[in-house]
């Protein structure tokens, strides 16, 4: 039996998300600051188990069973002390430490928060005492951010100059190292120990998590002439964006009661409505809302409002953000949409107007299915038969996402109203929908087995072709996603160079080279070489949205799995293609020599690496 670090095991519980964990096992509702649900370990009708977040514990009024989350999992689950620490640790994405392991995780996670608070404190400061601060201080005031305001977000200012961060730290190795982990500082081109501060000349905006420790940090430009206009820091062991929402601690904080949350899609946003007196908001961190952001919004607040400019972009953000929604939606939860007018986004609107007139538009934000429908009629020539039954088709697909069996029916009927049909017409699409989607999903399904090791095994194999050019697709919509991830000075060149061996790589290897110029690339400036070519630039952008949504440690390892299974497809192909063209014995006696020879081979040279 292994054993599992001491400090890790105490400091465990106070990492993870009980309510999240148990919700997962049992349907939890919130009731006060605390959650309930009928006890799984006796038979109720009514609730009495009940967890308190803020202990980290649950207990049952009914039948006295209590503890914390790994009492809870070892017998819900039936399994061991150990195997429930790895079980929490797990869902967690945490890894866990064992015994003989030098550094336990615990402390590298203390001195990754000192590091944190202390460099929030260090912008702040500056904010007062910079020689240069006139030039921030008066853009926020620009920016009608006030002092109290200015406080509440702690807002800071990373002064010019290179090595702000790094002279003061770069005594201590251990400091440097932290540094570097929280992506703090960065380490120049071809210069192993030497690095530049990530954050220069920007007025810096801590990220915090829902305990209030900093995780990370966003900084804008002073001026519209410097380009990114946001830097955020990279995904990091504290800061995962699909997981964060800005402003979710201060929204708790400053609310009295969270009826409704609005969800916005910047800083600023978030910044400017507080001003005004709203305070139940938050902003994703210029990701696309994500399945685990929908699980912390729904458990804070029972209504969910996505307010979006009124753009193309903004439009297409709402709509992604609405199928995102789809499966989360359960009794009780209601979700909204407020698309902004064109050219607005929550800061200048709350700016011009006031926030009685905007609370008003959050009144009247459209409902999930109005949005759905309206959405759907847009993109069809309604007028026609043949519009309607698109129509019909989009929604059928759309109402199986759904699992809420009531909420399903509503937009039956919804659907069946907006297109003068019968309801059981409608039910008969959604069911053919079912039967498609069914056989879709169970070929993406084989390919996600195939492509994550943690379903199913670590051997990958591509068969088809279909599925060999969907590796590649998936390759390059990591990197696109996640340029960093071939970004390390380490195996860059080993990684170009493998994918330039695959056939048909030749857009995947460019974007590589690309990546490696600069980690910090947007999506934008990625593809922009590219528009030129149109098709494949249309290629491009589809891959450039993630489906499914994957932290960059996910994107970096479907990256490897993908790679692997690709190579190991040729390497198959080319084999079965030499045999075949063997004509006599002899001949395949001696192909089938050959690929022993380098089999073993390749076993030597791993063996010796
Ligand atoms: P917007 O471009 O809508 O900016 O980005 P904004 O919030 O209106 O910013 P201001 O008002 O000009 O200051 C929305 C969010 O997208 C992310 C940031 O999180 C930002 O708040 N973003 C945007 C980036 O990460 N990088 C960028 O270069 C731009
Ligand atoms: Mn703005």
């Amino acid at each position: 039996m292994p054993f599992i670090d001491r400090d890790f095991i105490n400091d465990l519980p106070n990492r993870v998300d009980i309510v999240g964990l148990i919700n997962k096992r049992v349907a939890l509702k919130k009731a006060g600051k605390d959650y309930k649900a009928c006890c799984p370990f006796h038979e109720e009708k009514t609730p009495s188990f009940t967890v308190v977040p803020t202990k980290q514990i649950y207990h049952c009024f009914g039948c006295g069973e209590s503890g914390g989350i790994i009492d809870f999992v070892m017998k819900y689950d039936h399994l061991s002390f150990v195997e429930a620490i790895e079980t929490v640790a797990g869902e967690s994405g945490i890894s866990v430490v064992y015994d003989q392991t030098a550094k336990p995780v615990d402390k590298r996670f203390k001195r990754y928060n000192q590091i944190m608070s202390e460099l929030n404190d260090f912008y702040q400061n500056q904010l007062k005492s910079s020689s240069e601060k006139n030039k921030v201080v008066s853009y926020a005031k620009k920016r009608g951010i006030s002092g109290s305001i200015a406080k509440r977000f702690e807002l800071g200012f990373a002064p010019p100059g290179w090595t702000n961060l790094f002279d003061q730290y770069s005594m201590n190795e251990d400091s440097v190292q932290d540094l570097l982990s929280m992506g703090m500082i960065v380490p120049k081109k071809d210069k192993k120990d030497d690095y530049y501060d990530r954050f220069r000349n920007r007025l810096m905006f801590p990220i915090h998590n829902a305990k209030g420790s900093v995780i990370g940090f966003g900084g804008r430009v002073l001026s519209s002439q410097d380009n990114p206009k946001y830097l955020n820091s990279p995904e990091t062991p504290l800061f995962s964006k699909s997981k964060e929402l800005y402003g979710l601690y201060h929204c708790r904080k400053f609310s009295r009661k969270i009826d409704s949350i609005l969800v916005v899609e910047g800083y600023m946003d978030v910044i400017a409505l507080h001003q005004h007196g709203i305070t139940n908001v938050v902003a994703t961190l210029g990701t696309a809302t994500t399945p685990a952001h929908l699980q912390v919004l729904s458990r804070s607040a029972e209504t969910i409002v996505f307010c979006f400019d009124g753009d193309k972009a903004g439009r297409d953000a709402a709509w992604k953000a609405l199928k995102t929604s789809l499966p989360s939606i359960t009794s009780g939860l209601v979700i909204k949409f407020l698309i902004l007018p064109q050219g607005e986004d929550p800061d200048t609107l709350i700016n011009k107007e006031s926030a009685k007139a905007f609370n008003s538009r959050i009144e009247g934000a459209q409902t999930l299915s109005s949005f759905l429908i309206e959405h759907i009629k847009s993109k069809v020539p309604f007028d026609t038969i043949e519009g309607k039954t698109l129509f019909l088709e989009k929604s059928a697909s759309l109402i199986n996402l759904v699992n809420y069996s009531i909420y399903r029916q509503q937009l039956i009927e919804g659907i069946a109203h907006a297109i003068g049909q019968n309801i059981i017409q409608v039910e008969k699409a959604v069911e053919q929908s079912k039967t498609q989607n069914n056989q879709f999903e169970s070929t993406i399904k084989s390919q996600q087995n195939k492509l994550n090791p943690g379903l199913v095994n670590k051997t990958i194999s591509a068969n088809s072709h279909s599925s060999v050019k969907n590796l590649m697709s998936r390759m390059i919509s990591c990197v696109i996603n996640y340029p960093s991830i071939v970004n390390d000075p380490e195996t860059t060149s080993v990684i170009e160079e493998r994918a330039r061996n695959l056939p048909k790589s030749e857009v995947l290897v460019e974007l590589i080279r690309h990546a490696q110029v600069e980690s910090d690339l947007s999506k934008e400036a990625l593809l922009l070489p590219y528009k030129g070519k149109e098709r494949v630039y249309l290629r491009l952008q589809e891959l450039s949205t993630m489906e499914p949504f994957l932290s960059e440690f996910e994107a970096k390892e479907e990256f490897g799995y993908a790679l692997t299974a690709a190579e190991k497809y040729y390497e198959r192909k080319s084999t079965k293609a030499s045999i075949l063209s063997a004509k006599t014995h002899d001949e395949e006696k001696a192909v089938m020599q050959s690929i022993m020879k380098s089999k073993l081979k390749k076993t030597n040279q791993k063996k010796s690496s």
